[in-house]
């Protein structure tokens, strides 16, 4: 998989690829990146990427042009790239999201910065759009490396351990039950004796059912929604 990013600031991402799994997953070749500056392709003799916004308010926005200059030139050498804005305002990006992202050839996010991008960009090129959650931030490069680390670690190969994929949060549909390692005393605290024994049929019950009131706590939402089985599970 080919990740590139389109950004201001390439020295906010690159560094990420460089340590732990990522940088892994990159030294065996099962992704890659790419970066390009929209102020590389800008048609403005001073350089510049943003105007006053029309219609008035505060701040400046990226304009079309740069931005149309460099996707339309990528989608010509690549047609089947995907391309995502990160934007305030768009659908959540979630784990099905990231599932489903991981079997494309190549993706293309492009971060805004100041205000935002010119909608016209957005109409003329985006394949998705997408938040990562309520709250606005000062450019889309985080929510870039949030889907980038969440599609990756989806990749065949990336994680060591292809099943801690499948027992954690969201794959099932519930938050994961609480986990531990040594030593087995903390500071006075225990781990739960459970989970120390060994009978593992009874471990996966007792961690399903931890997820449950995990889940029923901190996310109702989702456990409203949740695929669960037996009625009595939920008592
Ligand atoms: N850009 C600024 N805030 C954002 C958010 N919450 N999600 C995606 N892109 C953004």
């Amino acid at each position: 998989m080919r990740f590139d990013f389109v950004t201001l600031f390439p020295e906010l991402i690159a560094p990420y690829f460089e340590a732990s799994i990522l940088a892994r997953a990159k030294t065996r070749g099962l992704i890659e990146t790419a970066f390009y500056n929209p102020r590389d392709y800008t048609d403005n003799k001073h350089l510049k990427v943003d105007h006053t916004q029309a219609g008035g308010g505060a701040g400046q926005v990226m304009f079309a042009q740069p931005l149309d200059f460099l996707l339309s030139q990528l989608r010509r050498e690549a047609p089947g790239l995907h391309i995502i804005f990160p934007l305030p305002a768009a659908k959540r990006f979630v784990q099905s999201d990231a599932k489903r992202l991981a079997k494309k050839e190549r993706i293309v996010f492009v971060s805004g910065r100041y205000e935002g991008i010119d909608e016209r960009v957005i109409e003329r090129h985006a394949d998705e759009v997408f938040s990562i959650g309520d709250y606005v931030l000062t450019g889309g490069e985080l929510p870039s490396l949030v889907m980038c680390d969440a599609i990756s670690r989806n990749i065949p190969g990336v994680l060591g351990n292809e099943d801690s994929l499948l027992e954690e949060s969201f794959e099932t549909d519930l938050l994961e039950a609480p986990t531990f390692t040594k030593p087995e005393n903390y500071k006075g605290s225990l781990i739960i004796k459970e989970y120390l024994k060994g009978n593992h049929a009874k471990i996966h019950a007792l961690k399903r059912k931890l997820a449950l009131k995990k889940t029923q706590y901190f996310r109702p939402d989702l456990y409203q929604k949740a695929n669960i089985k037996d009625l009595e599970e939920k008592k």
